[in-house]
């Protein structure tokens, strides 16, 4: 996965921010800050901040971890808030399931109660975090771009239709509306967090969001599909669940190889949208590793 090292020195950087910004578990009420902790630190592939990193080092041309310092922030709130995501959705009355990140699901391990709050708490805390963005009228930029791609527009609009188009037979725009909101958006979101901090001009803005919307759709594709044909290994958990749960899918309509197609389809011109960009060799092998994910 990725330029080893590029992509190592990023994430200890990120996880060692995360630490700082959580509450130590020993702290009452010990039990949600273990919770919080727990998801958080459990083996995420950590790569919607490390899309941000990768799209702001690409818009300032240079690659220096130094550089991140004032993005930080905001890359672990995007981290909270996606793993805030998936400790809901993991709970019993949305996809009720048992593992994640290759252990117990939060649920499993703290109780149902704990792990609702541990998510809004978590969820609470990126937007604490990202007060701290620098200079100030930034950090309500970044807070405007958050509430956009969480909110009743967002990722929560997007596993809203989920639920509800659950054992339904509902058409193809339907689920690409579901996959670009639950998915599509926190990506695209990475880019807008990117965009703000490097001063990009909207056309640059646009570019990018389109080209995470693409990778979104194609990710959740993938995601479908190693549902039906992948191996824990993947996933970070038993596979099987969507079909379980009668979930809308690529695969469950219109069927595996049309749904590989289409991700490819949809990989490939996010590469061609980015490939006149300089310094775009992280984002082009980011491309190419959603890719190699497909089985
Ligand atoms: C899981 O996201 C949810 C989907 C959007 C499919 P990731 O595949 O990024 O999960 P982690 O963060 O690495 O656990
Ligand atoms: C993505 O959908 C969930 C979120 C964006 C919160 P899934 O429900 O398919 O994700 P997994 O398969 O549980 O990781
Ligand atoms: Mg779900
Ligand atoms: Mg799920
Ligand atoms: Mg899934």
């Amino acid at each position: 996965m990725f330029e080893q090292e590029y992509y190592e020195v990023r994430k200890k950087m990120l996880e060692k921010a995360l630490d700082r910004y959580l509450t130590p578990k020993n702290v009452y009420p010990n039990e949600l800050h273990e919770a919080m902790r727990y998801s958080i630190f459990s083996e995420g592939k950590r790569l919607r901040p490390f899309l941000m990193f990768a799209a702001f080092e690409m818009l300032k041309g240079k690659k220096s971890v130094k550089s991140l310092k004032n993005i930080v922030p905001a890359a672990c709130a995007i981290e909270m808030v996606h793993t805030a995501s998936l400790i809901h959705d993991d709970l019993p009355s949305i996809d009720n399931s048992d593992e994640r990140r290759g252990k117990k699901s939060c649920h499993v391990k703290f109780g149902v109660p704990t792990a609702l709050l541990a998510g809004d708490a978590l969820l609470t805390k990126a937007f604490e975090v990202l007060t701290d963005v620098l200079p100030k009228f930034k950090a309500i930029e970044c807070i405007t771009a958050f509430t956009n791609s969480v909110s009743t527009r967002g990722m929560i609009a997007g596993q809203t239709v989920d639920i509800t188009s659950t054992n339904k037979r509902i058409n193809v725009n339907i689920l690409k509306y579901i996959h670009l909101k639950k998915t599509g958006a926190l990506l695209q979101l990475a880019m807008d967090i990117a965009c703000i901090m490097s001063n990009a001009d909207e056309n640059v803005r646009a570019t990018l969001g389109n080209f995470a919307l693409n990778v979104g759709l194609a990710y959740q594709i993938i995601d479908d599909i190693l549902d039906e044909i992948g191996g824990f290994e993947d996933l970070g958990k038993e596979p099987g669940q969507d079909l379980k749960n009668k979930k809308a899918t690529y695969p469950g309509l219109i069927g595996l190889e049309k749904s590989k197609k289409e991700a490819e389809k949809l990989l490939n011109s996010a590469f061609k949208m980015i490939k006149g960009f300089p310094n775009n060799d992280v984002l082009l092998e980011f491309v190419q590793t959603i890719k190699d994910r497909l089985p």
